[in-house]
């Protein structure tokens, strides 16, 4: 085996993304081959004992419970960052001050303002960053990518998403704390618009270019929670459900809509592409495959094509098992992670960078103000990676 350099990791959470990054870097340095090896240094969150259970089952070599004496170790290099939207700044800053290598989930920030800082601090530091918009690296996703790059689609008229869950329908579901801070405000910054849309955003501006302008309508359907840490009656000020439209750069229109009140769905992302010649549609809950239609076809075999992605020479299928077998959800991830660590021996980003991540930002945060006033908002986005 050949001798690899050591990317000694610290992890800031131990929750849903804590899980979910410590399996994509164990599945990136056995199933990927990069010149970097990923080592579990260390795991912060501040309860120590769940914190030493989740290092016990991955192998991490320490735990800590204060953020800040990890951004400053010595013995670690990259700062991964799986905590509530508003610790992503703090810590971010922090540790590209320090020099280190940083990964943050997503959203990027609460506000552009935020995202702007953190933008700038990685950038004074030199380091290389990244968001965890994992989507784009599902196999059927970053194969879209490529058909759509190709041009088969020709010009593009329409780009339609939706992520629709139902969770937070009953009125007993509390604002704030562990596992329902995304319905507070403080800690999430918006609702489905950052949590949600975000990624859907992400998707649609890799796929097809900036979105300029949108208008919103955004709801919030339960106006008072009770708060889960101190248990006082306080209003809602996250938005429950958002649905805008948009124009794209390339004179493309947009419609978005995402909800945590659609009865039935828990995890519904959908997103379609389509152009003068070809469509392109894809679905979370069959991830593997995508649909294509293309009008060149012979008028007699004519129809949506349901390609399921995992030969060799799709996206990233060569790293894991046979043709016609399939990968899940946790592989974007994996992914990402295997992408981040082979861009560290060339020394050339990859995106989502943070500068891409701040592109979505704004467009979230155009939404959320036409949410307010339900006029049209420019975004100010521009091209990402
Ligand atoms: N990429 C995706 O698909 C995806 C999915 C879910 C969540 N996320 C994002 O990941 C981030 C975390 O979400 P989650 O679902 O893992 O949340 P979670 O509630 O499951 O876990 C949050 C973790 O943060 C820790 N934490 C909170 N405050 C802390 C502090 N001050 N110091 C250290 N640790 C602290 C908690 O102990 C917990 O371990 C959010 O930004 C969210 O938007 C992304």
């Amino acid at each position: 085996m050949k001798q690899k350099k050591k990317l000694r990791i610290g992890t800031i959470g131990y929750g849903f993304m804590g899980w979910a990054h410590a399996d994509s870097f164990d599945r990136a340095g056995k199933f990927f081959d990069a010149d970097y090896e990923p080592v579990f240094q260390t795991v912060c969150a501040r309860n120590k004992e769940n914190a030493q259970d989740f290092a016990d089952r991955w192998g991490y070599k320490t735990v800590e419970t204060d953020w800040r004496s990890v951004v400053n170790s010595p013995d670690v290099d990259l700062i991964d960052i799986c905590v509530p939207n508003n610790l992503h700044a703090d810590i971010a800053i922090a540790a590209a001050e320090a020099g280190k290598m940083v990964m943050t989930e997503k959203p990027l920030a609460m506000t552009v303002a935020e995202g702007e800082k953190m933008v700038a601090a990685v950038k004074k530091a030199g380091v290389p960053n990244m968001v965890w918009y994992n989507y784009r690296r599902i196999p059927a996703v970053t194969l879209a990518k490529q058909v759509i790059d190709s041009g088969k689609l020709g010009r593009i008229f329409h780009l339609r998403a939706q992520f629709l869950q139902d969770w937070t329908i009953s009125a007993a579901v509390p604002q704030g704390g562990t596992g329902t801070w995304r319905l507070d405000i403080a800690a999430a910054g918006s609702g489905v618009t950052g949590d949600l849309l975000a990624h859907c955003i992400d998707t649609a501006m890799w796929w097809n270019g900036p979105i300029t302008r949108v208008c919103a309508r955004t709801e919030t359907f339960i106006k008072e929670r009770e708060h889960a840490e101190h248990g006082k009656v306080e209003p809602v000020g996250i938005d429950d459900a958002c649905v805008f439209l948009c124009d794209f750069e390339n004179g493309s229109l947009g419609n978005f809509e995402s909800t945590r009140y659609a009865r039935g769905h828990k995890a519904k992302y959908f997103i379609e592409i389509n152009g003068e010649h070809a469509s392109i549609a894809w679905d979370l809950h069959d991830l593997h495959r995508l649909s294509y239609f293309d009008h060149k076809d012979d008028s007699l075999v004519r129809g949506w094509r349901s390609i399921h992605v995992t030969d060799g020479d799709q996206p990233y299928m060569s790293h894991w098992w046979r043709p016609g077998l399939s990968v899940g959800y946790e592989t974007s991830f994996a992914h990402q992670a295997a992408d981040f660590l082979a861009s560290l021996s060339g020394n050339k980003p990859v995106g989502p960078t943070f500068e891409d991540g701040l592109q979505t930002q704004k467009v979230c945060e155009a939404i959320i103000a036409s949410g307010k006033d339900r006029s049209w908002k420019d975004t100010g986005a521009s091209k990402m990676l």
